[in-house]
């Protein structure tokens, strides 16, 4: 360190993550009935068993605003003084989800704030950008936070791909779980592949185009690792993928191993699906949720280098590469993801149906019944403000 205080050589990343679920489940089966689906196509074809709804009083910033404040009761909050907040769903064109959460959690006024967009991407473009800051001065720390809802039309071949849930990560130097590599390999390509017009609160896709698209971003951006000097294939014990479906992670691993020549193990693909398979798409937490699946699931991580391909749709990829630290293995933080997996209430087609098309405006007042246990729940809107209230 220098007497100004900037790093010279720091290791940085993740200090510790944790994951928040919706209230709500809906059991895929009962979806492919409903459609007329065998429900084969889902589980096996796309490789999803569940998909998280969420209740009328959720959405992005009480999903976030949850796993914040259990990572924060672990981790405290010595250091933190930026709050990034990675979504494609946010609730406001202009005001910030970070600052909704920075108050709910009552952090002091000096700490920075912000929202991050560039679809499912945003959530690695924050971890990138926490990393920075940390890098020119290491005893601050920085609160990402990933959260988001995936909504496509009823009936939509997207529809099985919803989902909903956030992951908070702390980002610091010498960090307790992963040490991140200062190269990683980036893509960026304008396709309009997937997007959100502002007047449209689901999502239009070109299913095909997105698959080729999320290709050709895994491939450049792995090849820009090449150039950069990071890591080879026959380096990575596994890689975590951007997971929109669980199969997708399947598809980019053949891909990654077409191109390289080199074969990674199959098995990781496995561990790294366990919540995203139950969790549906989650946006940009999806990948983050993915490597906590693989953190809480595969032994002997110590000390091993993986690989985090993160994409988002439009189009940006992101190759990282990390260290996992020793120690990393949380068996009581895995339990607590499980139990709120489990805990899901599950609503039958219809319930999720109407909870789908409810959707508020902001030209009156509306109180919204209380459903959530979560820490933080969304109460409302009043005079076109929505307002978030602790449940406790
Ligand atoms: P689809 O047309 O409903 O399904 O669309 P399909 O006919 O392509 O079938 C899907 C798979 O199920 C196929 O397997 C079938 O063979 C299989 P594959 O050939 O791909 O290996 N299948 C069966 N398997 C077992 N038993 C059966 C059966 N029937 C069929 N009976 C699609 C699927 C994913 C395109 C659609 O759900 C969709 O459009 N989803 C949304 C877009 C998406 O997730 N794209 C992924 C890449 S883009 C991305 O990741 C970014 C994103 O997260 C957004 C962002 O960045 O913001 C989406």
């Amino acid at each position: 360190m220098t007497s100004t205080g900037e790093s010279t050589s720091t290791s940085i990343g993740i200090e510790d993550l944790e994951l928040a679920a919706s209230h709500h489940v809906l059991d895929l089966g009962a979806l492919a009935e409903a459609r007329g689906v065998d429900p084969a196509k889902y589980t096996r074809g796309i490789g999803l068993d569940e998909m998280g709804v969420v209740a009328a009083d959720e959405d992005v910033v009480s999903l976030g605003a949850s796993a914040a404040s259990r990572l924060l009761a672990r981790t405290g909050t010595e250091g933190l003084r930026t709050v990034l907040f990675a979504t494609e769903s946010g609730v406001d064109q202009s005001k910030s989800g970070a600052v909704i959460v920075h108050g709910l959690l009552g952090l002091p006024s000096s700490v920075r704030s912000v929202e991050l967009k560039q679809a499912c991407y945003a959530g690695a473009a924050a971890v990138q950008t926490a990393i920075g800051i940390v890098a020119r001065r290491p005893q601050e720390k920085v609160l990402v936070i990933a959260a988001d809802v995936a909504r496509y039309g009823l009936g939509t071949s997207g529809e099985p791909t919803q989902g909903a849930g956030a992951v908070a990560l702390l980002i610091a130097a010498d960090p307790a779980l992963l040490a991140i590599d200062p190269v990683s390999g980036v893509y960026s390509a304008d396709v309009d592949d997937f997007w959100r017009p502002n007047d449209s609160t689901t999502a239009l896709v070109n299913g095909r185009l997105s698959i080729s698209a999320y290709k050709n971003a895994l491939l450049g951006a792995w090849d820009d690792l090449q150039a950069q000097g990071g890591p080879g294939v026959d380096e990575l014990d596994a890689v975590v993928y951007h997971q929109p479906f669980t199969k997708m992670a399947v598809k980019a691993q053949r891909f990654l191993d077409q191109h390289t020549g080199g074969r990674l193990d199959p098995e990781a693909l496995e561990q790294g699906a366990v919540y995203d398979r139950r969790l549906g798409n989650t946006y940009t937490a999806s990948l983050w949720a993915g490597l906590a699946a693989l953190l809480d699931h595969r032994d002997g991580l110590g000390g091993r280098r993986i690989g985090l391909f993160s994409y988002g749709s439009g189009s940006a990829g992101e190759m990282l590469t990390g260290t996992v630290q020793p120690g990393y293995a949380r068996p009581e933080r895995a339990a607590a993801t499980r139990a709120a997996l489990d805990e899901r209430v599950p609503v039958t087609v219809a319930e999720y149906e109407e909870l789908h098309e409810r959707l508020l405006g902001s030209d009156e007042d509306v109180e919204t019944p209380r459903v959530t246990t979560a820490p933080f729940r969304f109460a409302g809107v009043q005079e076109g403000a929505r307002k978030y209230v602790a449940t406790a």
